[in-house]
């Protein structure tokens, strides 16, 4: 009797145990380079690509900038519409939805826009106006979550970089976090990526450049001793997935937009292959993450 009594009690203990870690598994989505715009039928693929959000189980959508296209040329009416369109769009999902700054939400930058540094919306303005800070992080089902903003501004041009005032900030943030927790990432520009060692016909010269987080060692150096399994990239509109000593997995998402953004062009000459508009649904088992790339199934209409 004693030994079925303490059977039935490791039965139970088990089965508890188990009930705990599935109730604590979640799947959530990544999408990145959505491009948001009113040409080429974009907002109509981007209905898609909600609706389809919308059918899976994911708990949230965690996004990898590139929102809208574009406001770096600046045109104040014309970026103002992109972003209250953007925001009218995402209210079709049936879940929180996270928001990561990419180059293309940087107001006015460029050489070409009308307006200026003196304008209040100027580089950042326009999206914390809209969609709020540009970095910050949360906690979700024993993982924390950090979204970081990836981009600044040397002359008229943009850069990947993570700016002083963030990372004092991400250091506070870290230092508030349990060492053991599993952390996930998000950014646009890539801390790692191959594209430069797969496509090495586009050598890039410039350092700091448009390709990689010229700072990169510096925030992995603040993820030392903590145990970031995950860092979600986007802005290369490609699929990738490096596991680095496995202990970090840098996913690099795809994109809404295909590439170019909204167009179909087969031979752009320069032999580079990109994926179908479509977006990571990623599952968390524990610690452990696997993903599927939902294609949207859109094909781009425009060759121009
Ligand atoms: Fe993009």
């Amino acid at each position: 009797m004693r030994n079925l009594i303490f059977i039935l009690l490791v039965f139970t203990a088990l089965t508890q145990t188990l009930a705990q870690s599935n109730d604590a598994d979640f799947s959530f989505i990544f999408m990145t380079d959505i491009h948001y715009q009113t040409k080429r039928g974009a907002n109509e693929a981007f209905q898609i690509a909600i609706d389809s959000a919308n059918q899976t189980n994911a708990d949230f959508v965690l996004t990898g900038g590139d929102l809208v296209y574009d406001v770096l040329r600046g045109n104040f009416k014309k970026s103002e519409e992109l972003f209250i369109g953007y925001k009218e769009a995402v209210k079709g999902f049936n879940m929180p939805v996270y928001h990561c700054i990419g180059n293309h939400e940087l107001f006015a930058i460029y050489e070409e826009s009308p307006e200026d540094s003196t304008h209040p919306d100027y580089k950042y303005g326009m999206f914390e106006r809209h969609l709020g800070k540009t970095y910050y992080s949360f906690d979700h089902k024993g993982w924390h979550f950090i979204v970081l903003n990836s981009i600044d501004v040397v002359g008229k041009k943009y850069i990947g970089m993570v700016h002083k005032e963030q990372l004092d900030w991400l250091r506070q943030d870290l230092a508030k976090v349990d060492k053991k927790t599993p952390i996930a990432i998000a950014m646009h520009i890539p801390l790692v990526s191959t594209y430069r060692e797969i496509y090495p016909k586009k050598p890039i010269t410039e350092v700091p450049n448009n390709i990689w987080i010229y700072n990169r060692k510096e925030v992995l150096d603040a993820f030392k001793d903590h145990n970031l399994k995950l860092a979600l990239q986007g802005h290369m509109h490609w699929i990738e997935d490096l596991n680095i000593q496995d202990r970090t997995r840098f996913i690099t998402g795809g994109s809404i937009a295909g590439r170019p953004s909204w167009r179909r062009v087969d031979d752009r000459g320069d032999g580079i292959y990109y994926n179908e508009e479509g977006f990571m649904l990623i599952n968390v088992k524990g610690e452990e993450i696997d993903w599927e790339y939902i294609d949207i199934g859109w094909e781009a209409r425009a060759t121009k």
